[in-house]
């Protein structure tokens, strides 16, 4: 981490979370204090369903994100939500590409840009998350497999203050696994000078989280690895103790 640029932590919350739930985001928000505050970005993504009375939970401080979006901005397309839709909900974020929609929703580099390119329409910050499987990491192919998702899932008009980029090894997702701290510094490395080689010196200034298996017990050690910027969080961001706790990595 760089002085220029300002730690994310973000929760990704999935398909988990009903009303009851936002007792643990208010939770969050209230832990989120003045010196918190000034260390680290907070943002907690839950279920479209919650995302308006989560704006309100929230309050001040804390943002909101969603976890998806469609590229399109209204139309025929049914179960879908848009980029708009979450801003008009109070959403400041959304995540795309995560791994469970490129797998399960066959997502392509060339869908995950559209709807990139979605978020920064509706003025959300978009993080693009990438990562390669257990068999393309042992196969030795992880950089060529992320450098392809970097090229092929940034949309065009992107720059530090509209992209975030996640590093999620798809292996590392919920299964207690994560990476060395040198497998992570090169991947991160690796994505900074493609960020750099693509938007120029605008490259530096773009955040750039891990993800998989982060949790308060490893998150200092992840979060000191240089180029990572924050992390991207999904089983350990459903409680606020969990979740405060790996923030207070940048404490
Ligand atoms: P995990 O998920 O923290 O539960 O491993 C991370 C993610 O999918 O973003």
């Amino acid at each position: 981490m760089t002085s220029q640029r300002r730690p994310l932590v973000a929760g990704n919350w999935k398909m988990n979370g009903l009303k009851s739930a936002l007792s643990e985001l208010a939770a969050m928000a209230q832990g989120y204090d003045a010196a918190l505050h000034a260390k680290v970005d907070l943002l907690v993504c839950p279920p479209a369903t919650l995302v308006a009375a989560a704006v309100q939970t929230a309050l001040t401080g804390l943002a909101v994100g969603g976890q998806d979006c469609h590229a399109k901005a209204s139309g025929a397309n049914t179960g879908d939500i848009s980029a708009e839709m979450l801003a008009d909900a109070g959403a400041l974020y959304v995540i795309v590409g995560h791994s469970e929609r490129r797998t399960y929703h066959a997502e392509t580099n060339a869908v995950v840009k559209a709807k990139a390119e979605a978020g920064l329409r509706a003025k959300l910050t978009t993080i693009v998350c990438v990562g390669e499987t257990e068999a393309e990491r042992k196969a030795g192919k992880t950089l060529e497999i992320v450098g392809r998702q970097i090229a092929g899932s940034l949309p065009d008009g992107a720059s530090a203050a509209n992209i975030v980029i996640a590093y999620e090894p798809v292996w590392a997702i919920g299964t207690g696994l994560t990476p060395t701290t040198a497998d992570v510094a090169e991947v991160h490395n690796f994505i900074r000078t493609a960020l750099t080689g693509r938007l120029g010196e605008g490259g530096v200034g773009v955040r750039i989280l891990y993800g998989g298996s982060v949790k308060p017990s490893n998150a200092a050690e992840l979060m000191a690895v240089e180029n990572v910027d924050g992390a991207l969080v999904g089983g350990a961001s459903l409680t606020a103790m969990d979740f405060l706790g790996i923030a207070a990595a940048y404490k």
